[in-house]
C-alpha cells in the first residue's frame, strides 16, 4: 500500500560555521539540512523533500501542541576511521517509531523508503560528522499530527521529519560514574499506558523529578513503579541495569519502559561473552541488600544518547549507597568499549548492526 516515495532536493545555500569538536555537547548544532514528509488521508505519505533545515509554520490550533501527538526516535551516524559513514541499526529505531505510531493513533510509514532518506540525508550533511574521539552526528526522526483543530480525535495530517545534530557526551560527567536519585514521589509511566512509547509527554511528565534531582546534586532519576514503587523500572532518558553477583539483571520490557535498542544491543554483547542476563523484575530493596552485602558490583544506564553511563551512588530514603566506591566498573568499561567499537567500526560487527551510507 505504500507508494513510492520521490525525493526532492532543495540544497541549502547559505552554510552555517561547524562547531568544533571540543564545543559540542549535546543538542545545541544543527546541520544544514533536513529531511521533511506530509500525510493526509487522501495521499498518504508525499511530498518527501530534503531541503535547508528551517523552522515550520504551524497552527496554534495543531493537535501536537494541545494533545500531545509527537513520537520521535534518537539514533546516530559515525564516522570511522577509514572514512566510512555508518548508522547503527536504523531499521530497529523506525519499526519502534511504526509501533509508537499505532498506539498514539498516528500513521505508519515505510521503514526503507524512510531509511533511504535517511542516508542521502546524512551523505549529503557528512562534513557534520564531527571526526573528535566519541562524537557523532544526533539523528532526530519526528512526527507530529498538525490539525487546526481543537475537537479530541487523531489528526487527519501530519508531518514528519529528521534533524540532525553534532553531539559528543550527553552527561557533563562524560563516561563516569554519574549520581542517581531514586525517586518516590513521582513515577515516570504506568502499564497499559504509553510508557513504552517514544512520545513527547512521557518526557515533559520526568522534567519535574529530574529538575529536582539536579538541584539536590544528582545526575539523574531512577523511576520505580507506578503501583507498588518498589520495582525499578529506568533511569532518566535510559535502560538500567545492575551486575550482582556473576549475573547482570535488567527489568523487563513489560509496557512501561522503552525497548531501548543500545539496551538489546548490550544484552546481546553480555550473552555473547557468556555472561548470564536476566530480564526481570528487580525491587529496590533488592538492589540496596545487594549494595549493603557487597554483591552488588555495578550498575550502568544505556541509551542512544548517553550510551553508557556508570552508576557511581543510588540514593534512596535518605541514605547515600555507592556503587563499586563510585568508580566505573570494569565490565562497565568493556560494554563501552566494544559497543562504541562496533558503532565507529574499528572492529568486526558480528551481529550486523551497522548499515554504511558510503
Ligand atoms: C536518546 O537517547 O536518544 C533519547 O532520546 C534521550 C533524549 C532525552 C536525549
Amino acid at each position: 500500500m505504500w507508494k513510492d516515495l520521490d525525493i526532492s532536493l532543495e540544497k541549502a545555500t547559505d552554510l552555517k560555521p561547524r562547531p568544533s569538536g571540543e564545543k559540542l555537547g549535546f543538542g545545541q548544532y544543527f546541520t544544514d539540512h533536513m529531511f521533511r514528509m506530509d500525510w493526509n488521508r487522501k495521499d498518504g505519505w508525499h511530498s518527501a523533500r530534503i531541503c535547508p533545515y528551517q523552522p515550520f509554520s504551524m497552527d496554534p490550533a495543531s493537535t501536537v501542541l494541545h494533545y500531545g501527538q509527537a513520537i520521535f526516535e534518537g539514533l546516530k551516524a559515525y564516522r570511522s576511521g577509514d572514512d566510512r559513514l555508518l548508522l547503527f541499526r536504523p531499521e530497529d529505531n523506525f519499526k519502534r517509531m511504526n509501533d509508537g505510531a499505532v498506539r498514539m493513533s498516528m500513521p505508519r510509514f515505510s521503514v526503507d523508503q524512510v531509511l533511504k532518506a535517511l542516508k542521502a540525508l546524512v551523505y549529503l550533511d557528512r562534513d557534520w560528522i564531527p571526526t573528535a574521539e566519541g562524537a557523532s552526528l544526533y539523528l532526530r526522526p519526528t512526527m507530529i499530527g498538525v490539525d487546526p483543530f481543537l475537537g479530541l480525535k487523531p489528526a487527519s495530517t501530519y508531518i514528519f521529519y529528521i534533524i540532525m545534530s553534532p553531539v559528543g557526551a550527553y552527561y557533563s560527567e562524560g563516561f563516569s560514574p554519574t549520581r542517581i536519585y531514586v525517586c518516590r514521589d513521582y513515577v515516570r509511566a504506568v502499564k497499559g499506558g504509553v510508557g513504552n512509547v517514544k512520545t513527547a509527554g512521557n518526557y515533559a511528565a520526568s522534567m519535574l523529578a529530574a529538575e529536582k534531582a539536579k538541584e539536590a546534586g544528582y545526575t539523574q532519576v531512577l523511576w520505580l513503579d507506578a503501583c507498588e514503587r518498589k520495582y525499578i523500572e529506568e533511569v532518566g532518558t535510559s535502560n538500567i541495569f545492575f551486575f550482582i553477583n556473576d549475573t547482570v539483571i535488567t527489568p523487563p520490557l513489560s509496557g512501561s519502559i522503552l525497548g531501548g535498542i543500545t539496551r538489546d544491543s548490550v544484552i546481546q554483547l553480555l550473552r555473547s561473552w557468556d555472561i548470564a542476563v536476566e530480564e526481570r523484575q528487580i525491587s529496590i530493596d533488592e538492589v540496596i541488600a545487594a549494595s549493603q552485602d557487597g554483591s552488588l558490583k555495578e550498575s550502568f544506564a544505556t541509551g542512544t544518547a548517553a550510551v553508557i553511563s556508570p552508576v557511581g551512588e543510588l540514593f534512596y530514603d535518605d541514605v547515600s549507597h555507592l556503587v563499586n566506591n563510585g568508580q566505573t566498573g570494569p565490565l562497565s568499561v568493556r560494554i563501552f568499549e566494544e559497543l562504541q567499537a562496533i558503532q565507529f567500526g574499528r572492529t568486526e560487527d558480528r551481529f550486523g548492526w551497522t548499515v554504511t551510507v558510503c
